[in-house]
């Protein structure tokens, strides 16, 4: 395996050398999953074009084209003068390499139901949800092909990956010897089984969260019943967080007729005492939800699809289910008697990796509900906030003011115009009371704004404590 880090090393095989080597239009179509222009690109002979027809293309590729260091991998099957990959092997952004099986595609025959999914954009968004703060003991629960772990390393002294599936813990260990990270303690089990017992200052993951009547596919779902898999696994966790430990997980819920997604999730929250933190990314409706799976299961075009998705529609009417939400899941155990879960749809673009600054969002959203005098609270206002004004021609006052924030989570918020003079002076010298009675003598109707009025905005991130 070092061998063959070395060699891929060497060859360029990496992320900017794939996309340089294949050029825009192969490299945007090979992101839609259309091979044709990547096979073109790589049809020279040279050692790159070899290693991505192989590796990445799933192609066969003449025996003769590839060095030792390949051929003698545990990675691919060699028949007479050709070869094929056994599994997939994909350079990652953390800079090391991600071995997975190989993709499935359009005409491919069905999945086993072990398969172990490569990286990809969901994996993409956990790893940018992590906290970038340096932990002691992390667990990467239902690791995969491991890319989580490659994201851990080095911010982590102790990581413990577990899987349910064997197989996955396998592949997991090549990745990461082919990553040169060392000493990652892989097991297997269910859930939390391996690990009980145990305390983590990290834990993540990303689950298979997929919401469908069977249990098929391990890599993607369990058979638990609707979202319960996701719910459970947010319950369970505080029993495996240490104090001030953290946990992040990708999740889907279900929208349910005459039910708010917000009261279902924040629900299974509310029961943990932990702080939380829920966004809401995306919502499909049914529909959409079964192709998107069928599509990833490379199902559709084959005789079952139209029992598949009409088989999986019936399951999600009886349930009364009318949307599937993606998202965010991100807990804090505070140990108060008094924790705060926040539930709340962001789709705009955010500033990335949000792993940079979500610990300071989960301190706004506790801090805007747990400090109780905020009259003698000193605020500042947050780097980069921007004051909008629309206002007709030559107006004395805007119709509107809004403030944006141009970092983190870009939020934008449509406020008064005494919140608006209140983030033109709050520079953390005069507490907020004092300020906020300045600032009704000389703007608006010489009212005095309450504090906990600002609580919303604190917990937003406008104003820091
Ligand atoms: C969506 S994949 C995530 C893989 C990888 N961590 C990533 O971020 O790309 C979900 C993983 O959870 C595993 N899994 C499924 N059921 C599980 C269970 N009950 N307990 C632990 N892991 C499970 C699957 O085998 C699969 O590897």
């Amino acid at each position: 395996m070092e061998r063959l880090r070395d060699h891929l090393l060497e060859t360029g095989y990496t992320i900017d050398g794939v996309r340089d080597r294949l050029g825009v239009v192969a490299a945007s179509a090979l992101a839609r999953e259309e091979l044709v222009p990547a096979l073109r690109e790589t049809a020279a002979d040279d050692p790159m074009a070899a290693l991505i027809r192989l590796w990445w293309l799933g192609a066969t590729v003449p025996a003769a084209r590839l060095a030792p260091e390949v051929l003698e991998s545990e990675l691919v099957r060699v028949e007479g003068d050709q070869v094929c990959a056994t599994v997939h092997l994909q350079p990652w952004e953390t800079g090391g390499y991600v071995v997975s099986d190989r993709k499935v595609r359009p005409g491919d025959p069905s999945l086993r139901s072990d398969h172990v999914v490569g990286a990809g954009g969901a994996s993409a968004n956990l790893a940018q949800l992590v906290t970038r703060r340096e932990v002691r003991r992390a667990l990467d629960l239902g690791t995969g092909c491991g890319v989580q772990v490659l994201h851990l390393d080095r911010r982590a002294e102790d990581i413990v990956a577990t899987d349910v599936n064997p197989r996955a813990v396998e592949l997991a260990r090549l990745s990461w010897r082919l990553s040169g990270v060392h000493d990652v303690d892989a097991r297997v089990g269910s859930t939390f089984d391996p690990v009980e017992g145990e305390l983590f200052d990290l834990v993540i993951s990303n689950p298979p969260f997929v919401i469908s009547p069977g249990g098929e596919l391990t890599y993607r779902e369990t058979g638990a019943d609707g979202d319960a898999f996701c719910r459970e696994l947010v319950r369970r966790t505080p029993a495996y967080l240490n104090p001030g430990g953290q946990a992040h997980f990708l999740a889907n819920w279900l929208h349910v007729e005459h039910e708010d997604w917000r009261d279902r999730v924040g629900g299974w929250l509310g029961e943990t005492g932990c702080d939380a933190w829920v966004v809401q990314r995306d919502v499909q409706d049914p529909a959409e939800y079964v192709e998107l799976w069928l599509r990833d299961a490379a199902v559709q075009g084959t005789p079952g699809y139209a029992e598949h998705y009409d088989r999986w529609l019936s399951w999600f009417d009886e349930r009364k289910v009318r949307g599937i939400g993606f998202g965010w899941i991100t807990m804090r155990r505070t140990d108060t008697l008094d924790p705060v879960v926040r539930v709340e749809q962001l789709t705009h673009q955010v500033a990335l990796p949000v792993g940079d600054y979500v610990d300071g969002v989960l301190d706004a959203i506790a801090a805007a509900h747990r400090v109780r005098f905020l009259d003698s609270a000193h605020l500042r206002t947050v780097e980069g906030l921007l004051d909008e004004r629309v206002g007709l021609p030559g107006a004395e006052d805007p119709m509107r003011i809004v403030l944006r924030q141009t970092q983190g989570l870009r939020r934008s918020r449509e406020v008064g115009t005494v919140e608006a003079a209140l983030a033109g002076v709050c520079d953390g010298e005069l507490a907020l009371g004092p300020l906020l009675n300045v600032i009704a003598e000389l703007v608006g109707d010489g009212e005095i704004l309450h504090t906990d009025a600002i609580r919303p905005l604190i917990a937003e991130g406008y104003f820091q404590l």
